[in-house]
């Protein structure tokens, strides 16, 4: 981090600028990340298109995990279309924004009849598939010249030009002039690695950073103030009752709506109203599954990006048709609900 104010550098011709970032990222980029293999421009777009998705919702590391999972599952394009749904959203599960698997599946769908989109355009026809996604896709898989525009980039470009509150418009301006459009694929992926392991949110590694003598924000002696972060809609805070009416091998679920959790099973639930008591929540859940309230066997808080839960647990007794637990898709709040029958079902608070 630089401690002094500096004159701004005069920024050097764009071949300078693109080999100090081509030659960083040869010697440091991510190289073994498991959707680089092969040349980019050549690489499996199906491999491609399935991280770029991922990535979108997840951080590399957790990424890393769910993308073996997810392809072991379906190896091919050809085994995605196949697949029933609750298959598809098994194998995400843990991911959130659950909307991306099925997309996912009904593009691979296309796929299957009409063959693989051989540009940017034809990606962007799919199912699920926004600008980044295609951009992303036809740079790295055909080496077509399109720059991607994502936090990343934001960041990486808004302190090169010490651009204080960089527009969409703007970013994905100086991304398209920037980009290397000989190896657009490398280029991309180079602006990702830079914003992600040195032109990091908060503490940037300045010294390591290819461009750092000719980036402006860096001369100005707070690299962090660029951009001016985004304000952000506030976390809302949900509180929901939640009944275990089975055990951890079979339980009564729900099936879930929405675009985060929808296509997904869950315990039976009910967001309780701003002052209500969780009593009266397990009453009326209860009640709309003809059930009998049993124990309160705990309390979980979930946080997610805009929402921070915190679900009252009970089981409960019904007749209702019950679900093998293991063979559903379940969000992580699910299972950690799940998770508290554990200590009763080992014994461990003595028989119910
Ligand atoms: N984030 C999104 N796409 C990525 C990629 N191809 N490599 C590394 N991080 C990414």
């Amino acid at each position: 981090m630089p401690t002094a104010v500096r004159p701004t550098p005069p920024l050097p011709g764009l071949t300078v600028r693109r080999a100090a970032l081509l030659g960083w990222f040869a010697r440091a980029g991510r190289a073994t990340l498991p959707w680089r293999l092969g040349e980019a421009g050549a690489r499996d777009p199906y491999r491609v298109w399935v991280a770029e998705i991922l990535l979108q919702q997840t951080q590399v590391v957790r990424g890393l995990e769910y993308y073996g999972r997810f392809l072991n599952a379906f190896p091919t394009v050809e085994a995605l279309a196949a697949a029933p749904e609750a298959d598809v959203l098994k194998a995400w599960e843990g991911c959130g924004y659950y909307a991306r698997a099925r997309n996912l599946r009904r593009a691979a769908g296309v796929i299957v009849q009409e063959g693989f989109p051989q540009d940017y355009a034809g990606w962007l026809a799919l199912p699920g598939v926004g600008p980044y996604t295609a951009a992303a896709v036809s740079s790295l898989a055909y080496g077509e010249a399109r720059a991607v525009n994502d936090g990343n980039v934001r960041r990486v470009l808004a302190r090169l030009y010490a651009e204080a509150v960089p527009t969409d418009a703007w970013v994905q301006a100086r991304a398209d002039e920037l980009l290397d459009s000989a190896r657009p694929g490398d280029w991309n992926e180079a602006v990702m690695d830079l914003g992600a392991t040195v032109c990091t949110p908060k503490a940037p590694r300045c010294s390591e950073c290819p461009w750092r003598d000719f980036c402006a924000a860096f001369a100005s002696g707070t690299p962090t103030a660029f951009p001016v972060p985004k304000v952000r809609a506030a976390v809302r805070e949900v509180r929901a009752v939640a009944v275990i009416a089975g055990d951890l091998r079979e339980a009564v679920l729900e099936r879930r709506e929405g675009a985060l959790l929808g296509g997904l099973s869950g315990l039976p639930t009910e967001e309780l109203a701003a002052a209500e008591a969780p009593a009266a929540g397990l009453a009326r859940l209860c009640a709309r599954l003809g059930a009998v309230p049993g124990a309160h066997l705990g309390t979980v808080v979930h946080a997610m990006t805009h929402r921070r839960v915190i679900l009252e647990v009970y089981a409960a007794q019904s007749d209702a048709a019950r679900t093998p637990v293991a063979r559903a898709a379940l969000s992580r709040l699910d299972h950690k609900a799940l998770a508290l029958l554990a200590p009763w079902q080992a014994g461990l608070f003595g028989p119910e």
